[in-house]
């Protein structure tokens, strides 16, 4: 079962409420999008073991191939303010049909987080839940090396 809690009136599942700030911190970051090319804007944000949430947006480059997904520059962020261990992220964009991670990221989320909650979400409050294993089942990382 990798959907969880999804619901069919679209609303949040009232036992999601722990979500709603990182939610909301992927929301706000999605209004900073800089996506010129594709006009696909999408927000996303970390939570640390911490508590601390970091949070991004996608940012698009004339060469296509040098653009920056959300969810890689919140992770970024967080790395780089030296937050280590990460236990949900949130990615939101404005579809009917959620937004998930792309490949590129599911790696480097796996690789910072591993199996954290990931909650993808639109703007009309309709959200599913998923965990990092579900997106990215038999990853590779350092255990490897
Ligand atoms: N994008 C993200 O930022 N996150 C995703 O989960 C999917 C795709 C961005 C990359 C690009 O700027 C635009 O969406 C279209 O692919």
């Amino acid at each position: 079962m990798s959907k969880r809690e999804a619901r069919k009136d679209g609303k949040q599942n009232p036992q999601s409420g722990h979500l709603d700030a990182l939610v909301t911190a992927a929301r706000t970051a999605r209004e900073h999008a800089h996506a010129p090319f594709s006009n696909f804007r999408v927000g996303a944000a970390v939570r640390a073991k911490s508590g601390r949430i970091f949070s991004g947006c996608n940012v698009e480059n004339a060469t296509y191939s040098l653009t920056l997904c959300a969810e890689r520059v919140a992770i970024f962020k967080a790395i780089s303010e030296g937050e280590r261990g990460f236990d949900a992220v949130a990615v939101v964009a404005d579809t009917d049909t959620l937004t998930p991670p792309c490949g590129s990221c599911r790696q480097i989320l796996w690789e910072f987080c591993g199996d954290a909650e990931v909650v993808l979400a639109n703007l009309k409050g309709k959200i599913e839940r998923y965990r990092m294993s579900d997106l990215l089942p038999k990853p590779f990382d350092q255990s490897f090396l």
